[in-house]
């Protein structure tokens, strides 16, 4: 079992970016704890970041037969990209939608997600804990579905 951990624009900031927003915790430490949550459950991992939407469906695509689900946080494409969803639909794969942030609790724009409707489910608002859980929910789906 291999899960992808995608992240989008300006992720590659946390820990200094709007840290009452998004917390302390650097993407580098996310990835290490990812890693060793990983390790405990029994599967393989790779966590990648790009700023560009051409490169996250990139990262998309190259999934298909590499990865069996991903984990995206796609940032401010979430609200955005009809390319992000299509890539999506396209690999059919297993994604749960990530944010650190409940986006329901933030401004309008952020409470519309063009990646929910093609997603398996959403987590938000747990901050960098978040990571955890969707590596948790993706693995026990893969097991169910195995
Ligand atoms: C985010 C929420 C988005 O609205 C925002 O644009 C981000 C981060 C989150 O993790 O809370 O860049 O995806």
């Amino acid at each position: 079992t291999s899960i992808l951990i995608l992240n989008g624009p300006n992720l590659n900031l946390l820990g200094t970016r709007q840290p009452e927003v998004y917390g302390t915790t650097t993407l580098l430490d996310i990835e290490h704890r990812c890693k060793a949550i990983a390790i405990e459950l029994g599967v393989a991992m790779s966590f990648q970041q790009d700023n560009s939407e051409g490169a996250l469906v990139d990262h998309i695509h190259a999934a298909r037969g590499t990865h069996d689900g991903i984990i995206l946080n796609a940032g401010a494409y979430t609200h955005t990209s009809v390319a992000l969803m299509d890539a999506i639909s396209s690999v059919e794969l297993p994604v749960i939608e990530l944010h650190l942030s409940n986006i329901h609790a933030r401004e309008e724009f952020r409470h519309k997600s063009f990646i929910a409707p093609v997603a398996l489910g959403v987590i938000c608002g747990f901050g960098a804990a978040g990571y955890g859980h969707a590596l948790r929910a993706m693995t026990e789906h893969l097991r169910a579905a195995a």
